[in-house]
């Protein structure tokens, strides 16, 4: 028997390279090796972002495209939309019931937020909840395994008390006690050096054409220090460097010495860049057009995710429920 994962992204805006090289790469390695639930998690979506949900919709679709067109595989993966499956929310609600208070107002990722987020009004009922319906979300599916960012690990800690706290309180094994799956993954920063994200404006995203990355490359900062033409760079700090490094490795040295020996300057360092990468997307956007174009076909996906999380889900709640005396 495989082992199970399960694994989800909030649909707040459109995928880009930091994604790709930070989970879905990721994600498509372990599609052979374990029974994987992938989905997308809009009902945590609107617990941070249910003052815009204009683009819900549009967000929710194109994530799904990328993922496809990444080769998240229909055939090998249960690929599907959380609030489809409604299952998680009576495990989330059953769950509410047994969380303390202040294991929630403690799970750093919280406090943290709630510190640093001023332009959202976070100072909710829901919010305060998020980890447990992401336990429930893990936990319905009584996962092993859980890929996901070192961001997200005060959650997994959560998903344990919460499994643990249940299966002490009914006197039943039913949960297990989730892990999460740290992989190396390449520190990919955005066009400005700092973290690639959406709020900094500073991605490349994965649904971007070929002009609109030439551009957003070109405006990447280089090393700081080569200021001539003539003068040395160095490659080792350069994040334009480190981008090579990732997506076309194969003339990873041959750059370091145009760099280090001032054999090529920036901007034309730059373009070759962007046209590699490019190159190297190309496979992944002729895929996303069909997708894109494709509606149908990813509702049906979509569809038969969607019974074979719910056959997955009904299984386990028909068990806690039974449990509860129910
Ligand atoms: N909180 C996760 C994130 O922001 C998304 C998520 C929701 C998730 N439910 C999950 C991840 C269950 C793993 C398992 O990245």
């Amino acid at each position: 028997m495989k082992k199970r994962i399960l694994s989800g992204m909030r649909p707040t805006g459109r995928l880009h390279l930091g994604h790709l090289v930070g989970a879905l790469d990721n994600w498509i390695k372990l599609q052979d090796e374990y029974e994987c639930f992938f989905m997308v998690a809009d009902w945590h979506a609107l617990m941070s972002e249910y003052e815009n949900t204009a683009n819900l919709s549009e967000f929710i679709f194109d994530n799904v495209v990328d993922w496809l067109a990444a080769g998240i595989d229909p055939d090998k993966s249960t690929l599907f939309i959380q609030s489809e499956v409604p299952q998680h929310l009576d495990l989330y609600m059953i769950f509410s019931c047994i969380t303390p208070l202040g294991l929630l107002e403690r799970c750093p990722t919280y406090k943290e937020q709630m510190r640093q987020i001023k332009t959202r009004n976070l100072n909710t009922y829901g919010f305060l909840g998020y980890p447990v319906l992401q336990a429930a979300d893990i936990l319905i599916y009584k996962a092993n395994k859980v890929p996901v960012g070192e961001d997200q690990l005060p959650h997994l800690e959560l998903a344990r008390q919460i499994a643990r706290r249940f299966n002490m309180l009914y006197k039943k094994d039913i949960f297990p006690y989730p892990d999460a799956l740290l992989t190396q993954v390449p520190r990919l920063l955005g066009l400005d050096g700092r973290k690639m994200s959406k709020s900094y404006n500073n991605t490349i995203d994965l649904g971007d054409s070929g002009e609109t990355i030439r551009h957003k490359i070109s405006s990447m900062f280089t090393d700081p220090k080569r200021i001539k033409l003539t003068d040395n760079g160095h490659p080792d700090t350069c994040n334009v460097f480190s981008y090579y490094s990732t997506f076309i490795p194969k003339i990873k040295d041959e750059v370091s010495d145009w760099c280090a020996n001032a054999k090529l300057g920036c901007t034309e360092c730059k373009k070759r860049l962007a046209c590699g990468l490019i190159d190297k997307l190309k496979p992944f956007h002729a895929r996303r057009e069909d997708f894109a174009q494709d509606k149908e076909k990813i509702k049906k996906i979509l569809e038969q995710g969607r019974e074979k999380a719910i056959t997955a889900a009904s299984r386990v709640l028909k068990e806690t429920r039974e449990a509860l005396n129910l």
